[in-house]
């Protein structure tokens, strides 16, 4: 059976952390995954996660199934997280969370739930977005076309170009947006053009699906839902998909949730029932640890007010990493504006190289990056900016 298979290349960005672990140059920079890092290179376990994982030890008395949906704590406290409390009330019945293994669990499930009740259904992603999500909706057998997103001459969004393509889709349609911190390019939707996107589903009918990986990173936790809380209070039918690996640290727990919102409750009810059959098909049930900490986080105030305050130092560190990059690279006297590096949001940004580019820094100076040129801020710290900012001076001038 497997005499002939074809061997794949690796991942495009966690095939990267395997190469920077094995590289043993000492200046050796990964830039590559997503992942947060302080300024000595590590990724911590957050102060609450540590005590919240105490207490589950404690007092956790049985390991038995809890069901396809995961747990309702961490749902009900995660929808809140989302949508606000006001709003996840207001929404009643019309609203279903269910917990997924990771942010990749719930786009998988949404799609393969998709796919049982309307197979093929197009969604529109947008140009660029996570490699990831191809892959994650594609294989479900949705049908992926683009939108024009990020104009990487101008570093901005090309957003008439954007509205031009999506109002081409109609009911029955997806359209996939970055709720915040845009992966790979981190540049944002702003609050007039969130509203102009939920006045053109509301017009045209299309469903909006939303990726909320990062709230917290960009913003604020209640800034960065700006977009899915408009979107859930002006539409009949949202799906919204959020991961707890960046802004609880919890990548490897693999936690997340699937929020669908629907016309009527007993249309909910009925999705709720669809995505259980199906998640059960998958994989019977999400894996418990990760939730449990979430929502034994979410439901304690000292707990949840010590997340929050690590939160706002991962974002603050980020975003004065980015100003610190800008800097250190207008200091290089490199012929190009930068500047933009400072205005995106969340983890990534491209520098604007080309694939050789991005090669030469890779093998001359063992800085990982992405082939599109996206960096991960978060891995730059204050003994490796000046090295990356002469080796990408180095490489654009060679
Ligand atoms: C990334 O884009 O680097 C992260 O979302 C991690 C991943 O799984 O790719």
């Amino acid at each position: 059976m497997f005499d002939y298979l074809k061997h794949l290349p690796n991942d495009p960005i966690l095939g990267l952390m395997a190469a920077h672990r094995t590289d043993t140059n000492p200046r050796k920079i990964d830039l590559g995954v997503g992942v947060y890092k302080d300024e000595q290179g590590n990724t911590p376990v957050m102060r609450a996660v540590k005590t919240a994982e105490a207490r589950l030890l404690q007092n956790q008395t049985s390991k038995t199934y809890v069901s396809p949906a995961g747990s309702a704590a961490f749902n009900e406290q995660i929808a809140g997280l989302v949508l606000g409390d006001k709003l996840r009330h207001e929404l009643g019945d019309r609203r279903i969370t269910f917990q997924t293994p990771g942010g990749c669990g719930g786009l998988r499930l949404a799609a393969e739930f998709i796919q049982k009740v309307k197979p093929g259904s197009k969604i529109l992603v947008s140009d660029p977005t996570w490699a990831n999500h191809i892959p994650l909706l594609g294989e479900a057998g949705l049908q992926i076309e683009k939108y024009p997103y990020y104009d990487y001459n101008n570093h901005g969004i090309r957003f008439d170009d954007m509205m031009a393509r999506i109002s081409q889709a109609g009911p029955g349609d997806l359209v996939l947006l970055h709720g915040c911190c845009h992966n790979p390019c981190g540049a944002d939707l702003s609050q007039d053009q969130w509203q102009a996107v939920a006045t053109l589903a509301q017009t045209n009918g299309f469903t909006p699906f939303i990726d909320l990986a990062y709230q917290g990173l960009g913003d604020g936790l209640a800034d960065d839902s700006f977009g899915v809380r408009l979107l859930a209070e002006t539409l009949p039918e949202l799906v919204v998909v959020s991961s707890c690996s960046k802004n609880f640290g919890l990548y490897r727990e693999r936690t997340g949730s699937l929020t669908v919102i629907a016309g009527h409750g007993k249309a909910a009810q009925a999705a709720a029932s669809q995505i259980a059959t199906t998640a059960r098909g998958m994989y019977s049930m999400p894996p418990d640890h990760g939730a449990s900490v979430v929502a034994e986080i979410l439901a304690d105030d000292e707990l949840n007010e010590d997340w929050q305050l690590e939160l706002t130092e991962v974002r603050e560190r980020i975003n004065s990493l980015r100003s610190a990059l800008v800097a250190e690279l207008n200091k290089q006297g490199i012929d190009r504006d930068f500047s933009f590096i400072e205005q995106e949001k969340g983890m990534f940004s491209f520098l604007g190289l080309n694939v050789d580019q991005v090669r030469t820094l890779i093998d001359s100076y063992s800085i990982y990056l992405v082939d599109s040129s996206r960096i991960n801020i978060a891995g730059i710290n204050n003994g490796n900016i000046a090295y990356l900012a002469q080796s990408i001076a180095a490489t654009l001038k060679a």
